[in-house]
């Protein structure tokens, strides 16, 4: 049987990750994963940061930090970020382990060994006021392409292409804006001229690889491979493993790739089998499948399989899936302009899965897409009004009318069969779209399927038949029980949290994916209570930020309320729109303090997953010793207007309870993470 070893682009830990990135090279690897475990087949998903290389170091510059401080900062925030929204690598990793720096610096001895990598002088721009050479992207000047004013001595952003930064035009050195000159140095590069041959024919034979990846990589052969440096002047990064080597460190790409292997190195350490590791990457049956986004592509298709080729004995990709660009709201999602949106902010707003799915059922995979905010709310609400709306209507029916249990009668029939066999077709199908990477097919077909739920309850009627043919409504209900069943495999890899929240209805009875559209379910067994899957958007919703800015759409909920559609509120009572509008989060205590002069107050620091912590005063010093605070959790309402306490500016509340025995905080359980809504 063939082994998975599926990666996805290791991120620059230089700041968190938006949209874009999770479109382009992790949810799709996610789903495509958890496909193949339901398929029960063997697979190793691996990730990690990468913490190497000039944008880490130009960020430390910027922020006035060390890059180790850089890196440790986030590689935390992407990692949870991940998690999060669901991304279940095996490993997750980082290229500043010391156990990675050794694996590069040997792959790097093997290739000089084995004569693909050599040394030579080269001439590279040097900057005389920074009395330093510079690596390509410290340096800033005019495309020579397409003459954009932006572009970076290793790449255009604004066409993508790949420069020389001896070819910019009017160059920059982007720390002190002089301009520098070229100067003679040495350097060690990747006979990548001595690939060519070999890559073309190897190219050639790639069965199933999407155009863009195919057509990208034979323009590259077509202009010719040069030898390229793989080594760079800055003191951030893995040594070059050799005497007087200058203080040169391995160019992040080179070693960033081995950090694939590294990560599923450090997985079979952890799992206590050290050497499994060689099952995969040495193995002859494994498919190695890199997602990225596409400006990876000549790394993953080109200089990775070279490298590997070089060593000898290594697998190489057996599929690079690379996506193309998500623009949100017309703005193409970058870090460096700003114009994007971060994973955690909006997963202070709203649950992970409508995100998820809205990313799949419009993933850039053969060209770049545009998504919109509005799209994003169309997309929840068809998730409310037709996944939802079937899994609430169907148990809540079941409760109401059949004791909360799986109803027992009636005899399928017609309708009964074709719905089970539309599962089994369907079921089929999906997998050939998934198998194939067209995961935007695969996900409007789940929908498709949950669409077919709800016409088979329109057409049984049941809350007419109820009336007269109890039976025949028992099995129209349980149909749609099973149904559901089957419908919670076939979109779990796409929403990994319904599909949880939806087994705490349905009892489980399907597993893997074989077993969608074969009956399962048994008649007699007790259901969960409904609860609402999504919650619906309403037309003010214009992004996460609109809602804790107070616009009138609730938050979607998680489960169990009932929400009035207009979000308006009944005499006397707080529509959901109201509250949704208290931005309530889990916080830890980082510090308290007494506030001077004031012997109720105390002053605390508080981590609220954002940049820095939040400061607030709170009156419960005669209730809390200061030194018995700080780790503990606590909820902030962290929207209140600031005000000042006996001249101590306080930004948010800390919400607990007043009674006769006291004031008690309330703290929310262990589980619970910085930044956390509390709904
Ligand atoms: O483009 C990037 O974000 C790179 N850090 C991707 C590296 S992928 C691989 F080499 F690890
Ligand atoms: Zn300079």
């Amino acid at each position: 049987m063939a082994r998975y070893l599926v990666t996805s682009a290791l991120p620059y830990a230089n700041g968190p990750l938006h949209l874009g990135h999770l479109a382009g090279a992790y949810l799709p690897a996610d789903i495509y994963v958890r496909f193949l475990r339901l398929r029960g087949e063997d697979v190793v998903f691996v990730c990690g940061t990468d913490e190497h290389g000039v944008p880490i170091t130009l960020t430390a510059e910027r922020q006035g930090r060390t890059p180790r401080e850089v890196v440790d900062e986030y590689h935390e925030v992407i990692r949870r970020d991940f998690e999060a929204f669901g991304i279940g690598f095996d490993n997750f990793s980082r290229t500043s382990r010391p156990e990675h720096f050794r694996f590069a610096q040997e792959v790097f001895l093997d290739l000089l060994g084995k004569g693909y990598i050599m040394e030579k002088p080269m001439r590279q721009l040097y900057c005389s006021s920074c009395s330093r050479f510079l690596p390509d992207r410290y340096v800033l000047g005019t495309c020579p392409r397409c003459g954009s004013g932006g572009a970076r001595g290793d790449q255009c952003e604004s066409c993508g292409s790949w420069l020389d930064a001896l070819d910019l035009v009017e160059p920059r050195c982007s720390i002190c804006s002089s301009r520098p000159v070229p100067r003679e140095t040495r350097h060690w590069f990747l006979r990548l001229d001595l690939f060519q041959g070999w890559l073309r024919e190897w190219l050639d034979g790639r069965e199933g690889w999407r155009d863009n990846v195919l057509n990208y990589c034979r323009g590259w052969l077509d202009e010719g491979l040069q030898e390229r440096a793989i080594t760079r002047d800055i003191d951030w990064g893995v040594p070059v493993p050799l005497e007087g080597a200058g203080g040169k460190v391995l160019y992040v790409w080179f070693e960033a790739l081995l950090g694939y292997v590294s990560s599923t190195r450090e997985l079979f350490e952890r799992r206590g089998r050290p050497d499994a590791w060689r099952e995969y990457w040495n193995g002859t049956d494994t498919r190695l499948v890199h997602f990225i986004g596409k400006d990876n592509i000549v790394f993953h298709a080109v200089i990775e399989p070279a490298i590997l080729h070089g060593l000898g004995g290594f697998v190489l990709p057996w599929n690079v899936p690379a996506n193309e660009f998500l623009n949100i709201s017309g703005q193409k999602q970058s870090t460096s302009r700003g114009t994007a949106v971060w994973m955690g902010d909006y997963l202070r707003a709203l649950p992970p899965d409508p995100m998820r799915y809205a990313l799949a059922i419009n993933a850039p995979e053969g060209r770049d897409t545009e998504f919109s905010w509005a799209e994003f709310r169309a997309r929840n609400n068809e998730l409310a009004d037709v996944l939802g709306n079937f899994v609430n209507r169907t148990v809540s029916f079941a409760h109401r009318e059949f004791g909360g249990e799986i109803p027992r009668g009636g005899a399928p029939g017609e309708a009964e069969a074709a719905l089970f066999a539309s599962a089994a077709s369907m079921r089929d199908e999906l997998a050939e779209h998934i198998s194939a990477f067209r995961l935007k097919a695969a996900c409007a077909g789940a929908m498709a399927l949950a669409r077919e739920g709800n016409r088979y309850f329109d057409a049984a009627e049941p809350w007419r038949r109820i009336k007269s043919d109890r039976e025949g409504c028992a099995l129209s209900i349980r149909t749609c029980l099973q149904f559901i069943d089957w419908l919670r495999v076939a979109f779990s890899p796409f929403l990994p949290f319904t599909a949880e929240a939806i087994g705490a209805m349905v009892p489980p009875a399907a597993s893997g994916w074989d077993s969608v559209g074969v009956p399962g379910l048994s008649e007699g067994i007790a259901l969960g209570r409904p609860a609402i899957l999504f919650g619906k958007l309403d037309e003010a919703f214009d992004g996460p930020g609109s809602l804790s800015a107070g616009a009138s759409a609730p938050a979607a909920p998680r489960g169990g309320e009932k929400e009035r559609k207009d979000g308006a509120s009944a005499e006397g009572l707080l529509g959901m729109a109201d509250f949704g509008r208290v931005d309530l989060r889990v916080g830890i205590v980082l510090s308290a303090t007494p506030v001077e002069g004031a012997d109720k107050l105390l002053k605390l620091m508080v981590d609220i997953g954002e940049d820095s912590p939040r400061q607030v005063v709170a009156g419960i010093r005669k209730w809390y010793s200061p030194e018995t605070l700080p780790g503990r959790r606590v909820v902030v309402v962290c929207n209140l207007e600031p005000a000042v306490l006996r001249g101590v500016e306080s930004r948010g509340m800390i919400l607990a309870s007043v009674g006769e025995e006291g004031v008690f905080i309330v703290e929310p359980g262990a589980g619970a993470r910085p930044g956390d809504r509390v709904r």
